[in-house]
């Protein structure tokens, strides 16, 4: 199902009292953008909009922004719907202890990823949960709304205490533009899969894809100067994902010269795809949905008082810039004058 505006009223909103939880990246989009649709629809008897969020300089944002900001437990007890916009890490806990615990029968949890809900990392029983997760960064959710576009988002019903759930959260997505651009139904579980798959087998064989052409390319004479300009540094490979995006991903092939057309096609049908296929196997059934990631991760960020994860990635990039693909491009920035 795609749903768009003409599924959707902004009616279920009257009189309601909308808690933010969090002002980054996501809520103030979310959050401007719900503010001026109920500014331009006066005849909906106008919904309260609140920020809740510790003292930051996000705390300092929504102020400026002319948004009243309360605390956590405070802005719970009054709210007919929370949208859970803090970081994915920060939630749980948040959620668990100060949230949920104060959130009247009957309230509406929003959610922008599927993952906390999916490994049911979040206490929601008894409340309705329902998700809205743009496929988009926040500052184009903000600057798509502005431009009268929309932009691309998922929406699902997760919980459904009230009966009314499904309804509510289609008016919540129109009123913060997500269904301008169709918003499409996709669960809790299948966006995590995706999303997590992508990061997980998607692009890390990409990543070693380019690493592995690079290495043997050079063994065969290509300079790093070349190889860099060839492979990414002229932007191709981001035209090619633009051009997948308008035309087809298929039919953007076209684009390119007949040699380009056949070379491609004729070596991707040919592949053998095997062990891609057992390791794509691997990763969404055993690691994702199997839950294996979600401990691994865990359990590294939990380690070192807490800051275990940002000590792993500092090791995960030092090994990663050790390849000669990371090498020979550092080699090449530098001689032009690019960092
Ligand atoms: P963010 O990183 O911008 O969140 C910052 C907010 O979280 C601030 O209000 C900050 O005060 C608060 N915060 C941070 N640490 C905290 C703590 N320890 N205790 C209390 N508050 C804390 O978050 P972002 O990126 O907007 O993500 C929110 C949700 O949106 C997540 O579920 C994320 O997966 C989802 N999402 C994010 C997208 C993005 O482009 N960033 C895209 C689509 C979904």
């Amino acid at each position: 199902t795609i749903y768009r505006p003409k599924d959707a009223s902004l009616s279920p909103l009257s009189s309601k009292t909308i808690l933010f939880a969090g002002y980054g990246n996501q809520a103030r989009s979310q959050a401007l953008n719900l503010r001026d649709t109920l500014a331009s629809n006066p005849d909906i008897s106008a919904p309260k909009i609140l920020i809740a969020n510790r003292v930051d300089s996000y705390h300092e944002t929504a102020i400026a922004d002319g948004f009243s900001v309360t605390g956590f437990a405070e802005g719970a007890k009054g709210a007919d719907v929370v949208f859970l916009l803090v970081p994915d890490q920060v939630a749980p806990t948040l959620y668990n202890s100060e949230i949920g615990p104060n959130l009247k029968t009957g309230a509406l949890v929003v959610v922008a990823s599927g993952f906390n809900i999916f490994y049911k990392r979040l206490e929601v029983e008894g409340v309705d949960v329902g998700m809205i997760a743009p496929r988009m960064i926040g500052a184009g959710v903000r600057s798509r709304f502005l431009e009268g576009e929309g932009f691309p988002c998922f929406v699902s019903v997760e919980n459904n205490s009230s009966g009314r759930a499904l309804e509510m959260v289609l008016s919540l997505a129109l009123g913060v533009g997500g269904l301008s651009a169709g918003a499409v139904e996709c669960s809790a579980r299948d966006e995590t899969l995706m999303d997590l798959f992508a990061e997980q087998a998607i692009w890390p064989s990409i990543i070693v894809a380019f690493r592995e052409a690079y290495s043997t390319l050079k063994k065969l004479g290509c300079s790093d100067e070349a190889l860099v300009h060839e492979m990414w540094l002229s932007k191709e490979p981001a035209e090619v994902f633009e051009k997948c995006a308008e035309d087809g991903f298929i039919s953007q092939l076209k684009y390119h010269s007949i040699v380009s057309q056949y070379g491609q096609l004729s070596t991707s049908l040919g592949m053998d795809v095997t062990a891609l296929q057992e390791f794509f196997k691997k990763v969404a059934e055993k690691r994702i949905l199997g839950g294996e990631f979600t401990k691994e991760f865990t359990d590294i960020d939990n380690k070192g008082g807490g800051n275990g994860m940002e000590k792993k990635l500092e090791e995960l990039y030092a090994a990663a810039s050790t390849s000669e693909l990371a090498i020979g491009e550092k080699r090449v920035r530098e001689r032009m004058g690019l960092d």
